[in-house]
């Protein structure tokens, strides 16, 4: 933006729209949410519209210590303010890039980022009544649908509630609060686990349960769910509708993965123990990858990705669970069994690509890396 004015930036005419691919973001602002939560906001050094549907991700691309890292974030700012978008972290004991966001990212670097990608959006499932459930920092993608229906004077009747440990770390509170003051179809209910002393709190205690559902939205039965937090959150969430005899197809989920697996040295082990059971005549399959020339023999239980972690190839990966795209690789010769959640297009599959996290081998496999 250096160049240009700022009226000259925000030129409409001049302006170009996002569309998925990698780009180069510059960070221009950071907002502390709470103690361990910041909000990174972003533009492009071109002018540029970040549209994108709410609930959808970025995946960034980074370098830490020397070794690649991907990770996926969703944005949590809404496509009706398109000058910019942001990203709501939140730190994880001992995680690798949220620690790294929150230390060093400052105003004025540049991020690779690829995106926007999902299919967990308000877009492709639209509804006049919806339920925005949410644990943690999993209210990101509501709060972005939220921002979305607000900015538009949606005629959407919204029922958000969202769970946190302690009234501390409730994220965007000012805001959630606000957007309650100034319209009446968006209703506001805020559960806290737990109030430590010196924290006030007159709201829901508890964790979120079928009578309390039932008290804060009676017609939920009626509305689509759109649901993201902790695993057992969710699980505890489907587990009530599906015990009220809720329609599941009005219910959408994100999850931001789970504690990601050892992968070089899970599939070492399984290596090894595949060249055990070869000779009790277990099925295991040859992996080669063509740019190396390098090959592992593996059981038909371990992916793809874990396979070439255990040749010694890194091949990228980000969310593990087959949404994000990030670790799509092409299959040049052999069966595999793929169970993607949405991060590979059709056109993809047709080509031979496979998303490597969420792939097994059926037969020998090569692949195009
Ligand atoms: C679609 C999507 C959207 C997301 N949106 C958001 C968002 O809006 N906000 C947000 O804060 N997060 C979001 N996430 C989660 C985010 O991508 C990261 O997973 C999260 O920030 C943790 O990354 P990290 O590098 O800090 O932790 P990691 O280094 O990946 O570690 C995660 C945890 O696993 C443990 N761990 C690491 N390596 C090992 C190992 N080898 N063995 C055992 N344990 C290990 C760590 O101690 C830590 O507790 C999203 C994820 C997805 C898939
Ligand atoms: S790492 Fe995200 S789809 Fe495989």
């Amino acid at each position: 933006m250096s160049s240009l004015t700022r009226s000259e930036y925000l030129n409409p005419v001049h302006t170009q729209n996002w569309v998925n691919g990698r780009h180069l973001v510059r960070c221009c602002k950071l907002i502390r949410e709470t103690h361990d939560v910041l909000t990174f906001c972003f533009s492009m050094q071109e002018p540029v519209l970040f549209f994108f549907k709410p609930g959808q991700f970025v995946t960034l691309e980074l370098e830490i210590d020397g070794e690649p890292q991907m990770r996926s974030y969703t944005l949590s700012s809404a496509p009706s303010i398109p000058y910019s978008f942001s990203i709501t972290v939140k730190r994880v004991p001992s995680g690798v890039v949220s620690n790294w966001l929150h230390d060093n990212l400052v105003e004025g670097m540049l991020l690779a980022i690829h995106g926007p990608a999902g299919q967990f959006n308000c877009i492709d499932h639209p509804a006049r009544k919806v339920l925005l459930l949410s644990g943690g920092v999993g209210i990101t993608p509501l709060m972005s649908m939220a921002r979305w229906f607000f900015n538009t004077n949606a005629e959407v009747d919204m029922a958000f509630v969202h769970s946190a440990r302690t009234p501390a770390d409730i994220i965007y509170r000012a805001e959630l609060d606000y957007m309650s003051t100034r319209i009446d179809n968006f209703h506001l209910h805020l559960i806290c686990e737990h109030t430590p002393v010196g924290q006030a709190w007159s709201g829901y205690r508890g964790y979120l349960g079928k009578d309390m559902l039932a008290l804060i939205a009676p017609d939920f039965m009626e509305r689509a769910v759109f649901c993201c937090g902790p695993a057992p959150y969710m699980r505890a969430v489907r587990q009530l509708l599906q015990q009220a005899g809720f329609d599941m197809a009005n219910y959408h989920e994100e999850s931001f993965g789970a504690t990601p697996e050892a992968d070089a040295s899970l599939a070492s082990a399984q290596a090894a123990s595949a060249q055990t059971d070869s000779a009790a005549d277990t099925a295991t399959h040859c992996i080669s990858f063509k740019d190396s020339g390098k090959s592992v023999q593996v059981s038909a239980e371990i992916t793809l990705h874990a396979a070439a972690a255990s040749a010694g190839i890194k091949l990228p990966k980000a969310c593990g669970m087959g949404i994000c795209g990030t670790c799509r690789v092409k299959v040049l010769s052999g069966e595999t069994d793929m169970q993607h959640n949405g991060g590979i297009t059709d056109e993809e599959i047709e080509e031979g690509y496979v998303l490597s996290c969420c792939t097994r081998p059926r037969s020998n496999v090569q692949l195009d890396y």
